[in-house]
C-alpha cells in the first residue's frame, strides 16, 4: 500500500554521517543521518546489486561500495558514473526516538 508510514529504525541506531540498512515491508532501504536530519532511499544501488548501507556517507552523498558510484542522499540523484539512474527516496519523520518512513 502506498503512503503508509512504517517504523523503520531507532534514532540511536544511526550515527551522525552514517547509514544503516533496514528491511521493511519486503523492501531493502537505506536510512541516513546527515546534519541532524534523517533521510531514506532504496537500499540497493541502481547500477548492480550492491547494498548501499555498506557504502560511505560524505558530503551529503552515499558512495556505493561496489563501483563507487555516488547518489545525493536528499534527492536520490545519480551524481557520478557508473550510476546513471536516480535512487528512489522516501519521506521521513521522527516521532519520539523512532524514524518512520512513508512507503
Ligand atoms: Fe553501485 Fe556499481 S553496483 S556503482
Amino acid at each position: 500500500m502506498s503512503g503508509e508510514w512504517v517504523a523503520a529504525a531507532d534514532v540511536a541506531g544511526i550515527d551522525e554521517d552514517d547509514v544503516t540498512r533496514v528491511d521493511v515491508a519486503g523492501r531493502v532501504l537505506a536510512i541516513y543521518h546527515v546534519d541532524g536530519a534523517f533521510y531514506a532511499t532504496d537500499g540497493m544501488c541502481t547500477h548492480e546489486a550492491a547494498c548501499l548501507a555498506d557504502g560511505f556517507v560524505f558530503d551529503g552523498a552515499i558512495e556505493c561500495p561496489l563501483h563507487q558510484g555516488r547518489f545525493d542522499i536528499r534527492s536520490g540523484k545519480a551524481l557520478s558514473p557508473p550510476v546513471s539512474r536516480d535512487l528512489r527516496t522516501y519521506p521521513v519523520k521522527v516521532e519520539g526516538t523512532t524514524v518512520f518512513v512513508c512507503l
